[in-house]
């Protein structure tokens, strides 16, 4: 059976999750704003959430119709397929969105979904009470243009939840937003990797686990392991295969370090939670004393921005530092996100390439020193 999905991207990397579902072996890809959509079978809905790196995470489509009045929507939900997707026992939670349309209440259209499904699953189980204690099936409505989109999430927490930082330390980089830094960076493992601001060690993490080809969802469970009609042996066989897959060999050392003890402390022990503590040599210190060996790399990092009052001085000198590091390493590319907007005249140099990314709500350029 063909299944659509919606892989949701964060805004600005949807061209980014649309390549890395080409490269999952998606064929029926097709990029919107904030989303990517996927013409899959049930596997695919198994393998996406395994190994998507920078989807946020990964909706299942069950039903789209054009909705401008209630009716619209409670029809076009109620003529869907309720009980081949929902047992009796399912919980059912109803969430929404609505942009550009005339059905506008949030809370009302969520509640016209539910009404409606009840509606359908009490023609179809005989019973007007359902307990709802059974597995969980996220519902979403959206309502774009006029057009409902329900949807079933199938990840359950956020795909950045990869299950290895339990804790975190100042201001931590999302697990997604640091996988797509590396992959836009181009490296592949085969050169020198260093993040000088490591923090929790996000970015370093996610280009060990990226290098060493380990599917980033291996350590958690996803809501749709529950589904009855995900017959379980798909998610143990995609795993079984996943850690067949693992890359053991002709693995480049990958540097992490930080001014912060505390901070490196922590990143190494998310790194050994994710298994990849072999991969990352973490070490405390400051960028003026950092000490590049390797002729070629990249450096990746994700440094203070400055934005709060007295730190201006503190975060200037240190991007002036980061553009001697440049001058001094020509062969080393450089990969930072900040949201300063004087970064490239505190580092001397325009950037070869930029582009803007969201880190939480924080608008940022990623600039990019390539040549
Ligand atoms: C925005 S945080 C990085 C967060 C990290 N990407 C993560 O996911 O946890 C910036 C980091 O830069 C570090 N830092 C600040 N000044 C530094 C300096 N002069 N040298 C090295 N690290 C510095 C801070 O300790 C902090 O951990």
């Amino acid at each position: 059976m063909e299944y659509t999905l919606i892989a949701t991207a964060p805004l600005g990397l949807e061209s980014v999750v649309a390549n890395e579902a080409r490269r999952l072996g998606f064929t029926e890809i097709q990029t919107e704003n904030g989303r990517v959509r996927i013409q899959t079978d049930l596997e695919g809905v198994v393998k996406s959430n395994l190994w998507f790196r920078t989807a946020d995470r990964i909706l299942l489509v069950l039903g789209e119709f054009p909705a401008y009045t209630f009716d619209d929507l409670f029809e076009g939900t109620r003529a869907l397929p309720w009980d081949e997707w929902l047992a009796e026992d399912a919980k059912f939670p109803v969430s929404g969105r609505s942009h550009k349309s005339q059905l506008s209440s949030v809370p009302a259209c969520q509640s016209i979904v539910k009404k409606a499904i009840v509606k359908k699953l009490s023609d179809a189980y005989m019973t007007n009470w359902f307990q709802e204690d059974g597995a969980t099936y996220p519902i979403e409505v959206m309502l774009l243009n006029d057009i409902a989109t329900i949807t079933l999430d199938t990840s359950g927490a956020g795909l950045h939840k990869r299950g290895y930082r339990t804790e975190a330390g100042a201001a931590p980089m999302k697990e997604t937003l640091a996988a797509a830094l590396v992959i836009l960076s181009r490296w592949h493992g085969e050169r020198a990797l260093l993040d000088p601001f490591c923090g929790s060690g996000t970015i370093a993490i996610e280009a060990a686990l990226y290098a060493a080809n380990i599917a980033p969802g291996l350590n958690r469970d996803f809501i749709s392991e529950q589904f009855e009609w995900i017959p379980k042996r798909l998610f143990k066989e995609a795993r079984d295969a996943a850690r067949d897959q693992i890359k053991q060999t002709d693995l480049h050392p990958i540097y992490a370090s930080d001014i912060d003890a505390k901070a490196v402390n922590l990143a190494n022990a998310n790194a050994a939670r994710a298994g990849v503590d072999s991969l990352v040599q973490f070490s405390t210190r400051a960028l003026k004393n950092i000490e590049i060996v390797e002729e070629r790399g990249v450096l990746i990092g994700n440094p203070p921005y400055g934005e709060r009052m007295g730190e201006a001085n503190e975060v200037r000198q240190l991007y002036e530092t980061l553009g001697k590091i440049k001058n001094q390493h020509p062969g080393w590319s450089m990969y930072i996100l900040s949201g300063q907007p004087l970064f490239e005249r505190w580092f001397g140099k325009a950037a070869d390439k930029r582009r803007k990314l969201y880190n939480g709500r924080i608008e940022c350029q990623y600039y990019q020193y390539t040549k």
